[in-house]
């Protein structure tokens, strides 16, 4: 006995190590294995070869695969993007390391940003089911598919706090609130790379874009941001912190100038802020030529003095232009740039490959993508994601849910479109694997219970002639579902619009759905909170639905049916219209606070009217002051009372925490899940505070009737915030703290941190 007990621990435990395999893919066990690996790898290497480390090349734009071959067998390029199929990566890869003199394999990356073949709901949409773990789940899909094609890195978390509808790349950020952009931060880049990144189904992540890039002046791409050293800290960098504390391998400078100085030549950011105070230890790549665009921007001379800029800032490897591999050699010659950084920035980069276990298993087994895209699995994931991204702004007189077998008018130039479903950045997606919203319908209500006519052929056309259509089929309906919104080419990069107002003639097919008396509800595929200001009178029901993804049409499906129930809660403010942009919760008091009985509307001011008889507080005329929608809003097919809010003391010192507590009760008929979002306003500091901040939310599941408390523990630290040098600090004081429904509601407390 006692000798098959040896005998038995050896072959588990001692033979496998012997033969150098774990049960995990790689040999790289530690850290500080790795740093040795690094270091005695970096000893051997020329300056040529790591110059080439530091760049990264696009096939199509480098001039094809055998022209790559060449420098990848000089050992002149660090890695690829958009280097497509698992057997041209191994193909390139085997160059990299049988025929390139020390064999260091490439990195390569590809824009996997919410799903490479199973295409979940656009990143706004991902943020609104406020569901850490969900999101976590599809950035884990994604990784394994893109991993099958042998891609080592995504260019994703976008998480830039982003707070301008016009802006097309709101479609690709998680919204408006730095905790929002936290949690999918956290749960993107654990869902990516894993808890072990040399596990060959899990790809290193890219925190981007670093930083500010959100607040393009105007909601124009590319445009300059103006962020005061309060709102960089507090707003703009909590997600970076947050995704580097999650571990995220890399991370992408963005391609806006900030206060004067581009982002991506900004070594006070790049080299004091993320690497120095943050600790991290990864490497940043520059987005496509950002480095060179600082000569645009009028930052840089020219494309030498361009690539001494970015070295200097920290950029470690660049991506697209070729200041690095043309001039990084004269620059060194003549003193410009230190020797450190460049060893510095390819240490940083061989960390990265080492962690990903590419130097022990380069090559991806090309079989394994068959069973990978497009697995059922993934679809399920897919669905419930898209389910819990949309989120339900209206129902009046109970509208939805609809029951199974009535007559539905489907109309709109969304209903039925595979390719615009996916919404933005879907490089590998495939539209064949879409569901539309017409066919889930069909397959759920029977197709002699839909009758569809979408009107309108696309949402920018102008033309009527499909309405009589419409007619037709509103005639034989008993309700009107409309899905309405804007193509997935109308947002994204350079997608930026200055009208946010449905496009096309999509307000008059509205307009005559909501004649025929029959109730309308409106499902909404788009890339930004917009286009409901003009008609949303017009439907009784509002689905916001992003765009969903693969599996929008069963998603919608079973909301419409109500096989589920809507959950999702908004991650922006909806504006009333493009003049009230930028409008945002976490806003200022100003000195004369915005106040109902101040204002006066346009439409009701005297003609003679005289200024001391109008309220001089902070609105507009027309708009007011509150939005169309506030953040964290979303309705349900039930209801939910908030009651008695507890506080267990009414203050507490620094160091400490409390709890607050409040009671929820589902006050209909189905069963539901609500959000429940804890608010704080510190109400006197060293800066200005704003009026209400997120701190924390917990999702409460409850069927008819029944009452939950919901506890949250709130410490000190969560109530301090970063002075403008980016000293975090917990000021005493009193505060507000609400448990609530969203950002406009909620009960209200109070205490003290002494
Ligand atoms: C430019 C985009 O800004 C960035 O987000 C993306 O990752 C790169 N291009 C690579 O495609």
């Amino acid at each position: 006995m006692i000798k098959l007990t040896k005998y038995f621990l050896m072959v588990v435990l001692v033979l496998p190590v012997f033969f150098g395999c774990t049960g995990n893919a790689s040999t790289v066990k530690s850290d500080d294995d790795v740093e040795k690996r690094v270091e005695s790898l970096l000893s051997e290497m020329t300056l040529d070869e790591k110059i080439g480390q530091m760049s990264q090349v696009d096939p199509g734009v480098f001039g094809g695969l055998e022209n790559l071959k060449k420098v990848v067998r000089n050992g002149q390029l660090g890695s690829v993007l958009n280097l497509i199929g698992a057997k041209e990566v191994n193909e390139l890869q085997r160059v990299a390391i049988e025929e390139s003199r020390l064999g260091i394999p490439l990195i390569i990356g590809r824009d996997v940003i919410h799903g490479y073949r199973t295409i979940f709901p656009i990143p706004l949409g991902m943020a609104a089911s406020w569901n850490e773990d969900l999101v976590r789940e599809s950035a884990a899909i994604a990784a394994k598919e893109a991993a099958s094609m042998g891609i080592n890195w995504t260019f994703a978390p976008m998480i830039d706090v982003s707070r301008d509808p016009r802006w097309g790349r709101i479609a690709e950020s998680a919204g408006e609130d730095p905790l929002l952009n936290s949690m999918v931060a956290r749960a993107m880049v654990q869902g990516y790379q894993g808890d072990d990144l040399s596990d060959p189904l899990t790809i290193a992540a890219c925190a981007k874009h670093f930083v500010g890039y959100g607040a393009a002046e105007g909601g124009r791409d590319y445009n300059t941001t103006v962020i005061s050293d309060l709102q960089l800290h507090n707003v703009y960098l909590p997600p970076f912190k947050e995704a580097v504390k999650a571990g995220a391998a890399t991370v992408m400078t963005a391609f806006n100038e900030i206060n004067g100085i581009p982002a991506s030549g900004h070594k006070h950011n790049i080299r004091d802020i993320l690497k120095n105070e943050y600790g991290f230890d990864g490497f940043v790549v520059s987005d496509w030529a950002s480095i060179q665009e600082m000569i645009s921007h009028g930052f840089a001379r020219d494309l030498k003095h361009a690539g001494e800029l970015g070295l200097a800032a920290g950029i470690d490897m660049e991506m697209a232009s070729r200041s690095y591999n043309d001039y990084l050699k004269e620059l060194l010659d003549e003193g410009k740039v230190d020797m450190e950084w460049v060893d510095d920035a390819v240490a940083r980069i061989l960390r990265i490959k080492f962690r990903l276990g590419l130097f022990d298993n380069p090559y991806v087994d090309e079989s394994l993508a068959d069973s990978l895209l497009v697995n059922v699995e993934h679809l399920k994931v897919a669905r419930k994601l898209a389910e819990e991204s949309v989120v339900l702004l209206k129902n009046e007189n109970q509208v939805l849910p609809l029951k199974k077998g009535t007559k539905v008018a489907l109309i709109g130039p969304m209903a039925n479109q595979p390719y615009e479903q996916l919404g933005t950045w879907i490089f590998d997606g495939d539209e064949n694997d879409s569901q539309t919203v017409l066919e889930a319908f069909n397959a759920f209500n029977g197709d002699n219970n839909v009758f569809f006519a979408e009107g309108l052929e696309y949402s920018r056309d102008k033309s009527t002639k499909g309405f009589a259509e419409v007619e037709r089929a509103i005639a034989q309906s008993e309700v009107v579902v409309a899905v309405v919104g804007e193509e997935a080419i109308l947002s994204g990069e350079a997608k930026s619009l200055a009208e946010l107002d449905f496009v096309g003639a999509q307000g008059e097919l509205l307009k005559l759905a909501a004649s025929k008396g029959k109730p309308v509800v409106m499902i909404v595929m788009s890339g930004r909170p917009a286009g409901l200001f003009k008609t949303q009178h017009l439907a009784k029901s509002i689905l916001y639905a992003w765009h969903p993804g693969t599996m929008a049409g069963p998603a919608l499906a079973n909301l419409v049916f109500g096989e589920t129930v809507p959950v999702g809660k908004l991650p922006v403010t909806f504006p009333k219209g493009e003049g009230q942009v930028p409008i945002y919760y976490a806003h200022k008091m100003t000195g004369r606070p915005a106040d109902a009985s101040t204002w006066t509307h346009i439409d009701e001011i005297p003609v003679q009217a005289v200024q001391h008889s109008l309220g001089n507080t902070s609105h507009t005329l027309d708009y007011g002051f509150t939005p169309l929608y506030p953040f964290g809003y979303g309705l349900s097919y039930t209801s939910f009372e908030y009651s008695d809010i507890n506080i267990s003391a009414k203050s507490l010192s620094i160091g400490e925490s409390l709890k607050v507590s409040a009671t929820i009760t589902n006050t209909g008929d189905v069963e539901g899940a609500e959000t429940v979002q804890l608010y704080t306003r510190d109400l006197v500091g060293s800066y200005t505070r704003p009026v209400r901040e997120l701190k924390d939310y917990q999702r409460v599941t409850l069927s008819p009737g029944e009452s939950k408390e919901v506890v949250f523990e709130l410490n000190s630290d969560q109530l301090g915030f970063y002075f403008p040098d980016g000293e975090f600090v917990v000021e005493p004081g009193d505060f507000h703290v609400w448990i609530a429904p969203n950002a406009a509601e909620g009960l209200r407390a109070e205490f003290e941190l002494q």
